[in-house]
């Protein structure tokens, strides 16, 4: 029994019969994408709240870790190379398994059924979670923006039930020490505001992010009317994104001054390190490109182009914009202003410049570059699940698709209203650490993936090799266990849970009515 139990659970799927899969026109996709439109999502779902936000956490350091100061630029150097070696892993892959799953497709044909399970599960984290936090950040800049024109949305409808409390907890603390309440710090102001104005339903304060869930729900329309209609929505905001952050180089560029790079490493490599594993969250994505593999025209040539084309594109952007908003705001300045107000860093540099117009106009900026972020990591959750439900692994509910829109639509549903729950009560800092550790655990399998089926089968036609085999995809595999230390050790322990929690459901649902399984027993 258990020999046949791990028969079972590494039972690797074939290639051809996962690509034979996609040809059942109930459950096909409908191919509308090229090159350009891969590039395109990519960029969409890379520029987002890691440039706009998190660069200035990993710039000025917070409680838990050391910030890189205008090392940032090598803090996106690092983290490019890396994304560069699982880029190039993602691209022979996607080109040789053009399925909508990615990473988990990938690792049922190298590792077997547990760990493509195990991968499919954790790639919810990267997009599901992803999706949650970006929600999050989006929420809070919309509000500041609404905040601009003088539209003041209540406090209790702006913030989670948690991060409320607890910002009231501290300013109950420091207005009974005696500190007016003016004299509160703004983001104290709004949570003790939110807790006083809440209102109640059998006694409990209602405080939820309204705005975070209205934009999930807002965009799983778009992603249910579908991929065509998403790519165009995606490539307006796109030209949004790329004209306002070009903007923010070519001001900001006027206004630097160089001696705001020295010292250029204030906190040393302890800082550019851990500055590279935020920043990691702001270069998440482009593998997202992968999962659309099934919806393009000619994915063995256009798969490649889109997922490598769109990182080297982000990664100059990414490295411009840290050394002028460094070159900008001098270290001391940027340590004091970010960890006292929750400020939208790029804004804040703008602002520092005395160009409040500016700054107006790169807020509006991120608000759509969240959203086309947001559209892709959500787009993408739904092919993974797709893909895991055409297995067997997940209901068959899962891969239901819509007669006219020939999108997963069910699946889009009901992924959009459980992150958007989830966006009205959860906590953007606690999302972030966890998006990133579950991605650099997906990127390090795809690396190794490539290793193994460059042994089992080297016959198949690649029209893309990773260089260098199997040396690229070992520096894959260290970079992102690097960066995955560079990470607080909470977030291990919290995404080990999560990976228990996958355990238990595989065990309850997945291992009965896995198709593989099915088929194998009806062969022997
Ligand atoms: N890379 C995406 C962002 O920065 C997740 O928002």
């Amino acid at each position: 029994m258990l020999k046949n139990l791990s028969k079972q659970l590494f039972k690797i799927k074939d290639i051809n019969s996962i690509l034979s899969e996609s040809h059942d026109p109930s459950r096909r996709l409908k191919r509308a994408l090229g090159a350009f439109d891969l590039i395109l999502l990519g960029i969409g779902a890379i520029i987002g709240a890691g440039i706009f936000a998190t660069v200035g956490t990993a710039a000025a350091g917070d409680a838990l870790r050391p910030g890189a100061g205008p090392a940032l630029i090598l803090s996106f150097v690092i983290t490019g190379i890396a994304c560069g070696f699982a880029a190039l892993c993602y691209a022979e892959l996607a080109a040789l398994v053009p399925i909508s799953g990615s990473a988990y497709t990938y690792t049922y044909a190298t590792f077997g059924e547990l760990v493509a399970w195990i991968i499919g599960w954790d790639l919810l984290i990267e997009y599901g979670v992803g999706s949650i936090a970006v929600a999050i950040s989006w929420s809070g800049y919309f509000v500041e923006f609404l905040r601009g024109f003088g539209l003041t949305l209540p406090a209790w409808s702006t913030i989670d039930y948690r991060s409320a409390m607890h910002g009231f907890e501290k300013a109950s603390a420091l207005l009974a020490g005696g500190m007016p309440i003016d004299q509160l710090e703004p983001v104290l102001q709004r949570t003790y505001a939110a807790v006083n104005t809440a209102p109640h339903i059998l006694g409990i304060p209602i405080i939820c992010n309204i705005p975070a869930s209205f934009i999930v729900l807002f965009l799983t329309v778009v992603l249910v009317i579908g991929i065509k209609e998403s790519a165009r929505f995606n490539m307006i905001m796109v030209m949004i994104k790329l004209v306002v952050l070009g903007f923010f180089i070519v001001v900001g560029a006027h206004y630097v001054k160089p001696q705001n790079w020295v010292p250029f490493a204030p906190n040393g490599f302890a800082g550019i390190r851990a500055g590279a594993a935020i920043v990691f969250f702001a270069y998440i994505g482009f593998d997202c490109v992968s999962t659309v593999a099934e919806e393009t025209r000619n994915p063995k040539r256009d798969m490649p182009i889109g997922i490598i084309g769109s990182l080297i594109i982000c990664t100059i952007i990414y490295i411009i914009v840290a050394a002028v908003f460094t070159g900008i705001v001098p270290f001391s300045i940027l340590k004091t202003s970010l960890a006292h107000q929750k400020a939208e860093p790029l804004a804040m540099a703008m602002q520092h410049i005395n160009l409040n117009w500016a700054a107006g106009f790169v807020a509006f900026g991120s608000i759509i570059a969240h959203m086309a972020v947001l559209l892709v990591l959500m787009l993408g959750q739904a092919r993974i699940f797709f893909s895991m439900s055409r297995d067997g692994l997940l209901p068959p509910v899962f891969s239901k698709v819509h007669h006219r829109f020939k999108t997963p639509y069910i699946n889009s549903i009901i992924i959009g209203l459980i992150a958007a729950l989830f966006a009205a009560a959860t906590n953007i800092d606690e999302m972030v650490d966890l998006t990133n550790i579950g991605t650099l655990f997906a990127f390090t399998l795809v690396c190794f993936g490539v290793i193994i089926l460059r042994v089992k089968e080297p016959l198949k036609p690649r029209t893309f090799k990773v260089p260098f085999n199997p040396i690229t995809p070992l520096l894959g595999v260290l970079a992102c266990i690097f960066l995955i230390t560079g990470l607080p050790a909470i977030t291990w322990l919290r995404f080990i849970l999560w990976l228990i929690i996958g355990l238990v459901v595989y065990f309850l649902y997945g291992i009965r009515h896995s198709l593989l399984h099915k088929k194998t027993r009806l062969t022997a």
